[in-house]
């Protein structure tokens, strides 16, 4: 009895010797373990991750290490010291950590696996199709369904209420109209119509599906999370081939995207589809929110929305004209790059609400420089996370970083670039999309999109917001992940522009 009793208790100490996890070693980061096994500090850093880590940063300074749920993550909090993370591509993996996670989340087979030998090569040079010369087709094609969407549901007046206002609701107002257009534009149309029939229906299980993002990205199982199982079986079988094969005007990225699956006989049909079903997930889910606080911005500040509207009209040489809603409004890639004071609109609406971390995994054990005097040594298998969140919003670097300036990014007619930190110019001072190789690839399709859709917007109705409401704050459900949500929608009214 008494010595089964001792060898329990062996056992016991022994656990929770392991549990206890690491020790800190003389030359790394401080450790920061929380006293829960395993768990360490992931309750608080889920709460509020943004409040989390200025406190420690005030604690320990710029550069520490958080158990969080079994792993070590090590955090760099200075943005002089971003560059030295960035460049170490050899020693700093990114793919490896997404294709672990983001096969849980959509439901496909981890593609850098032996069954799909150099898939993961060429779906990441499927993204040059977003990029460069290509993406004139794409904003050609997104301008025609932006167009489309806004004549058939917003610009044809009932009888009755010809120059009236109409309420709607922003982010549902955003949230239709993004959804659709760039769903045209990236995956095409039925060929016998001009929009889906079941977008409404799509829409709906997709922002059911979103709700649950976060728990997903946690890696909860989704057998625990039955509907959500269900939404997404339902959102998977949409792309199956038999039924992309009946779309027409595809872009050329899912076009590449489709024969690259089709070449792999160990995917299944409802793996590609899963796929197909990611890039939604990629392509709008960011962008909706981004374009809701790029509008709520101008909305919410009508001189900001006068200048930008009139940089608009000047750009398109309507001033003067008068605007003719009959016709529809089209956009060169050269003309929307004209748009300065667009761009640093949504350049500020971004730097406001994204949240986005950017992770990388230690390849080997090594030695980290953070700047000309100091390094610090990592260990195998730890994450070095970036949180550009606390950059965006620290006051050395912004000044009263919480306001909406129309002209933050502006300088004598240019676009401004010196920020500084410490009295040192800094080279990364707005991270919303990421950084190095992880960097997003939809980038200059989404601002481009987003600017398209406020031109219409501005040239199109007269804006404003219903009265009474108190400012919209956003929600912290999905730190870390990307671009927040607003913690509520707003009551706004539209009308057509007369002029
Ligand atoms: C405002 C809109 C957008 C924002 C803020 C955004 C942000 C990001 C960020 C931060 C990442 C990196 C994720 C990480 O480091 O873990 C990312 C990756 C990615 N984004 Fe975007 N994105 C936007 C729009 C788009 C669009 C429109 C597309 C496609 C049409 C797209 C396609 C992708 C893809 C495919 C990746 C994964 C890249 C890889 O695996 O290397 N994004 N995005
Ligand atoms: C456009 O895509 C093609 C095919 O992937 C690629 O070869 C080309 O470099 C891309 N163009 C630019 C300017 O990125
Ligand atoms: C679809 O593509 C065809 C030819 O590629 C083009 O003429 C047509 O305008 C496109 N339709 C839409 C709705 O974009
Ligand atoms: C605007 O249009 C007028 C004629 O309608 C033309 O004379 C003028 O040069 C144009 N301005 C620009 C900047 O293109
Ligand atoms: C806005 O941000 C993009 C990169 O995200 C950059 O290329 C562009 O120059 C910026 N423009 C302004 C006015 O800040």
């Amino acid at each position: 009895m008494s010595t089964l009793l001792l060898v329990l208790l062996g056992l016991l100490s022994l656990i929770l010797c392991v549990l206890r996890g690491r020790n800190r070693r003389e030359d790394e980061p401080p450790l920061i373990k929380g006293w829960i096994p395993y768990i360490g500090k992931a309750l608080e850093f889920g709460r509020d991750a943004y409040s989390f880590l200025e406190e420690q940063k005030k604690k320990f300074g710029d550069i520490f290490t958080v158990h969080i749920a079994g792993k070590y993550m090590t955090f760099i909090m200075n943005p002089l010291m971003y560059p030295s993370i960035i460049k170490h591509g050899r020693q700093l993996d990114f793919h490896e950590l997404s294709d672990k996670v983001a096969p849980l989340v959509f439901g496909y087979p981890p593609v850098m696996s032996r069954n799909s030998p150099g898939l993961h090569d060429e779906i990441i040079r499927t993204f040059q199709l977003l990029q460069g010369d290509n993406l004139t087709a794409l904003t050609e094609s997104m301008m025609g369904n932006l167009m489309l969407v806004f004549r058939q549901d917003h610009l044809a007046e009932r009888p009755g209420e010809e120059g009236g206002w109409k309420s709607g609701s922003m982010y549902e107002f955003c949230n239709s109209v993004m959804f659709e257009a760039t769903f045209l534009t990236i995956y095409g149309k039925p060929v016998s119509a001009s929009r889906h029939s079941e977008m409404r229906t799509l829409r709906e299980d997709f922002v059911r599906f979103d709700s649950m993002f976060p728990l997903l990205i946690a890696q909860v199982p989704i057998r625990l999370l039955r509907q959500t199982k269900v939404i997404r079986e339902k959102l998977i079988n949409y792309f199956l081939p038999h039924r992309m094969s009946c779309w027409s005007n595809t872009s050329q990225f899912i076009k590449r995207r489709s024969e690259l699956l089709d070449q792999y006989d160990t995917l299944r049909d409802v793996d590609k589809a899963a796929h197909h079903f990611a890039m939604l997930w990629a392509s709008v889910g960011n962008t909706i929110p981004a374009s809701f606080w790029a509008m709520y911005y101008l909305v919410s500040h009508p001189e900001a929305l006068e200048v930008v509207r009139q940089e608009v009209l000047d750009v398109l040489n309507l001033s003067g004209v008068e605007f003719n809603r009959d016709k529809d409004v089209t956009l060169s890639r050269e003309q929307l790059e004209k748009l300065l004071y667009l761009e640093s609109t949504i350049n500020e609406s971004l730097r406001l609400s994204s949240a986005s971390m950017n992770m990388r995994v230690a390849q080997e054990d090594f030695s980290l420089r953070l700047d000309s005097e100091r390094s610090v040594a990592i260990r195998k298998g730890d994450i070095i996370a970036l949180y550009p969140q606390s950059l965006h919003m620290d006051p050395e670097i912004y000044e009263e970083p919480q306001t909406f300036r129309l002209d933050r990014y502006i300088q004598d007619g240019r676009e401004k670039t010196d920020f500084y930190k410490d009295g040192q110019k800094l080279k990364y001072y707005r991270m919303p999309f990421g950084s190095g190789s992880s960097m997003c690839p939809g980038r200059y399709f989404a601002v481009n999109e987003i600017k398209q859709f406020l031109c219409l917007l501005l040239l199109y109705f007269d804006l404003q917001l219903e009265e009474g409401q108190s400012r919209v704050t956003v929600d912290s459900g999905r730190a870390g992940l990307g671009i927040l949500l607003p913690s509520t929608d707003v009551c706004f009214r539209y009308r057509l522009r007369t002029v």
